[in-house]
């Protein structure tokens, strides 16, 4: 029985949230499973000239937090009545994106005219280890001048008095909508938790 227990127990695949022998994670895979699973439905994670589709509701990831953060324009509803805003694409920034999602809304340029995205984006109250870990990630899609580190160990957190693999938890439970967006020819199905 003990055998049978240890043989399933190497045979597991290893995982990003699975510890190495210093009970350390990497950061980075991580965060890039968090986006796989809650965000890469909504925002591409390329570079624009490599994005073959633009039917992702929400903008591209890919730049957005750099070394030295950038300047967004946002349409900013901090004081109830939606004002075109510069904002300093931080840290805090992506905080209040995930915690407030309609606080700052993003825009584009299209055709030298500014235009907001549509408000699609659910609440993800993404909190210690996890926000750390997509911020990691999101450091890393980047040119390499303005890149974050490949990898970022820390001390995984402690389950159980001892160092096995954690589980992501995000949210509440996931429901999935169906939803039709402006300037998209097919039906756009988003997943979150609105
Ligand atoms: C259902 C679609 C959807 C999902 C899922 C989603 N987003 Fe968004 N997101 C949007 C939309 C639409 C916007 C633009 C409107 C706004 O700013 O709220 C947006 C905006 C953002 C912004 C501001 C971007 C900018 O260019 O200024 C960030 C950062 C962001 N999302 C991060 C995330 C992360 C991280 C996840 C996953 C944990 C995620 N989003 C999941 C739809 C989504």
């Amino acid at each position: 029985m003990l055998i049978i227990f240890t043989r399933l127990a190497f045979s597991q695949e290893p995982s990003a949230t699975t510890p190495d022998e210093r009970g350390k994670i990497d950061l980075v895979p991580v965060g890039k499973e968090i986006y796989s699973q809650n965000c890469a439905i909504c925002h591409e994670n390329q570079s624009t000239s490599d994005i073959k589709s633009v039917l992702k509701i929400g903008p591209p990831l890919y730049g957005l937090l750099q070394k030295n953060p950038i300047r967004r324009t946002v349409f900013s509803n901090e004081t109830l009545t939606e004002t075109l805003t510069e904002i300093s694409a931080d840290e805090n920034y992506i905080r209040t994106s995930l915690l407030d999602p309609t606080l700052h809304m993003a825009t584009r340029k299209e055709n030298g005219k500014i235009i907001a995205y549509p408000p699609g984006m659910p609440r993800f109250p993404l909190d210690g280890i996890e926000f750390k870990s997509i911020i990691a990630y999101l450091r890393t899609l980047n040119d390499p001048e303005n890149r974050g580190p490949d990898e970022l160990w820390v001390k995984a957190p402690k389950e159980d008095g001892k160092n096995a693999k954690f589980e992501i938890i995000i949210g509440q439970q996931t429901r999935i909508v169906r939803a039709e967006f402006a300037n998209v020819s097919t039906r756009a199905i988003a997943v979150g938790n609105p």
